[in-house]
């Protein structure tokens, strides 16, 4: 079957094969690798893309459902050369060991600082609401701290991404 994603605002077609997944559809068909693939049971949330700005699980995601919405990916994270708050603060911070796990981390990140500035009087991002937004998805290096103090950078200095 035919299908169009539009991915980090460009529209990409191809023919697939209809359980194609999105995962194996933006590293595969499309050369996007910075989306991982880190499982066969839905568990590890290494392949988090945001669809239509809330974060989903890539490899529970067909191709064929993604066409008609908005992917973002975390190539997308960079705009005309300046690196998202998000990128910036896991450099600040060192939120990252090997790595594996960032992109997605990264794109949960911007979805809740998203979500909390369309939230008017949304109050200070708390660690416990950063931990809870990132709870879907496992890191075995950092221990998790610095991966919240990096989202923590990220909202003091962030500007929207939507
Ligand atoms: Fe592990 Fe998607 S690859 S949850
Ligand atoms: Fe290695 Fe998170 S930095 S899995």
């Amino acid at each position: 079957m035919q299908v169009t994603v539009s991915i980090n605002g460009e529209e990409y077609t191809r023919e697939v094969e209809p359980r194609l997944l999105l995962v194996h559809f933006l590293r595969d068909e499309l050369g996007l690798t910075g989306t991982h693939w880190g499982c066969d049971t839905s568990n590890c949330g290494t392949c988090v893309v945001l669809m239509d700005g809330e974060p989903v699980k890539s490899c529970t995601v067909l191709a064929a459902t993604a066409a008609g919405h908005e992917i973002r990916t975390v190539e997308g994270l960079e705009v005309d050369g300046v690196l998202d708050p998000v990128q910036q603060g896991f450099t600040e911070e060192h939120g990252l060991q090997c790595g594996f796990c960032t992109p997605g981390m990264m794109l949960t990140a911007r979805a809740l600082l998203d979500r909390r500035a369309r939230e008017a009087g949304g109050g200070e991002l708390t660690d416990q609401e950063i931990r809870t937004a990132i709870s879907g998805q496992i890191c075995r290096c950092t221990g998790y701290a610095t991966i919240v103090r990096s989202i923590r950078w990220a909202a003091e200095h962030s500007r929207s991404g939507a």
